[in-house]
This record gives C-alpha cells, sequence and structure tokens, in this order.
C-alpha cells in the first residue's frame, strides 16, 4: 500500500523555521520526503542546511518578513525559480509578547496582529494565488494556539490570544473558499512548547503552567509534526477548516 502519510515530490513552505517548532517540523516534513524551504526574519540557512544533509532533500532558506506583502513576493518569486511552486504551506511564524492590556499601546498591539494575523493572511494568499494559477491542490496548516480557544493563566496576552482566535477563523473561511481549487485550509493549536518563545518566561511561571497541564509537562516541537505531516499529506484529502488541539489536555479540563 502507498503511504499516504509520505510527501516525497512535494515541496513545503515553512515560515518561522529558523528556530523553534518551526525548525522542528521543517526536519520532519523533509523526514516524510517533502523538499523544504523556510522563510524567516532571522538566517534559516544552518537550519536549511542540516535538514538537507540529514534528510538528503533539497532545502533553502529565504529571509522573508511576513507582515509586508511585497517582502513575500520576492521571496515566493525566487522559491518558484530556485525550487518551484510550493504545494504545502506550513504557516507558522508568529510573536508571543506578555502585558496587561490596559498598558498595550496601539503600535504594540498592531505589531501581534501584524505578524500573527496579517502575516497568516498575506503569506497564504500568496501561496493560493499561486497554486490557482497552477490549476494544482495544496494544503495549508496554520499555526494557532490553544490561546485562541481559553484565556492563559497568569499571564496577560490580549493581542496574542485574539490573533490565535481569529487564525482559527480564518482557516475555516480560506478552507471554505478556497475548497472549489482543492486547497485544503486546518490549523493546529499547539499548548505550552518549549521552545525560545518561552525560554525568557519566570521559571515560577512555567512551573505554574506545568501544574495546570494535565500531562504534568509542556510539549516538544517535534509533537506538533505527526499532526503538520498529516494535513499536508493525502491522509487528511477530506478534510479541510479543521482545528486541532495539541495541548497535553489542557483545554480539556
Ligand atoms: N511555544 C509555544 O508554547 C506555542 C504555543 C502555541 C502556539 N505557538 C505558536 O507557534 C509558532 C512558532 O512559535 P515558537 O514557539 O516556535 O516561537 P519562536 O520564537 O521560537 O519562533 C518563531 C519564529 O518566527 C519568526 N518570525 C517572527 N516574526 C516574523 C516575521 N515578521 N516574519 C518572518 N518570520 C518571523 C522568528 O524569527 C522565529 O524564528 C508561533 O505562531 C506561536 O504563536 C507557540
Amino acid at each position: 500500500m502507498k503511504n499516504m502519510f509520505r510527501l516525497d515530490n512535494r515541496l513545503a513552505l515553512v515560515t518561522g523555521g529558523a528556530r523553534g517548532i518551526g525548525r522542528a517540523v521543517a526536519a520532519k516534513l523533509a523526514e516524510a520526503g517533502a523538499d523544504v524551504a523556510i522563510f524567516d526574519l532571522l538566517d534559516a540557512s544552518e537550519a536549511a542546511e542540516e535538514i538537507a544533509h540529514t534528510c538528503r532533500v533539497r532545502t533553502n532558506a529565504y529571509r522573508a518578513d511576513v507582515t509586508d506583502p511585497e517582502s513575500l513576493r520576492r521571496c515566493f518569486d525566487a522559491v518558484e525559480r530556485d525550487m518551484g511552486t510550493p504545494d504545502v504551506l506550513f504557516n507558522n511564524a508568529g510573536i508571543g509578547p506578555h502585558k496587561d492590556a490596559l498598558a498595550v499601546t496601539p503600535e504594540e498591539w498592531n505589531n501581534v496582529i501584524g505578524v500573527n494575523l496579517n502575516g497568516i493572511f498575506f503569506t497564504a494568499t500568496e501561496f493560493a494565488r499561486r497554486l490557482i494559477a497552477k490549476k494544482t491542490g495544496g494544503s495549508i496548516i496554520n499555526t494557532a494556539s490553544m490561546s485562541g480557544l481559553i484565556v492563559n493563566l497568569p499571564q496577560r496576552q490580549a493581542s496574542y490570544n485574539a490573533s490565535k482566535a481569529a487564525i482559527i477563523h480564518l482557516t475555516r473561511t480560506l478552507a471554505v473558499e478556497w475548497a472549489e481549487y482543492g486547497i485544503r485550509v486546518n490549523s493546529i493549536s499547539p499548548g505550552y512548547i518549549a521552545t525560545d518563545m518561552i525560554a525568557s518566561v519566570d521559571p515560577a511561571m512555567r512551573g505554574m503552567w506545568e501544574k495546570m497541564i494535565p500531562f504534568g509537562r509542556m510539549g516538544t516541537p517535534e509533537e506538533l509534526a505527526g499532526a503538520v505531516i498529516y494535513f499536508a499529506s493525502d491522509a487528511s484529502s477530506y478534510t479541510s477548516g479543521s482545528n486541532l488541539v495539541i495541548d497535553g489536555c489542557y483545554t480539556a479540563v
């Protein structure tokens, strides 16, 4: 039987792939057979080289700012030239500052919405336009968060929570709008995952989080990869508009 989870002959584009969840998932997509292009504000060439070396697939890194449609257009053009049209988009770049709602400035609010929501939308639309022109289908996996479903404690993060809730509904909306083009759109909603994003968080707060997670621990970035590969591959050919929560039971309580 053909392994329906394999991604051979696919090109996966991963945003925010220089480190953290993006980097770990990019490596697993490559293990499943995909070539990988990475977009990040940071230099992701070391990540790309390591993945190419370990998995024997083609990889490239591009400096892209997901808040800037012109930067995205340039980088998508470069990917098309170097590697072809991506079939899979892991739309994952994001930021997560903590601050009381009453202290957040308009600039700080707009920055979070700019990266987490506008960035997801600009990248998804640029990806979809190219697939529609080629008349081939594809798969988008957006990184939302359990914070789009619940309100975390004790930290204050109104802009983050609002942006992630919006991603979950944007995912459903684009899934419906692009169904006729064979472009599936799903999201993952991770719980607490041990990455650089939360490395700077006060250890006492992290300890509180761990007590609130029924699994008693944070997840690893690699523990998200199975869901992304499922959504990217033919295994999920009838699935679009879904949001898969991966949170060690946090939101079940
Ligand atoms: N770590 C967690 O607990 C957790 C939980 C739920 C959801 N998430 C989400 O997962 C995603 C990845 O988070 P992470 O923990 O790996 O964080 P991270 O900070 O380790 O990685 C985020 C990456 O996104 C890149 N990035 C930020 N702004 C960008 C921009 N404007 N353009 C291009 N790249 C940009 C960063 O340079 C970085 O490489 C985010 O969307 C985050 O909200 C994380």
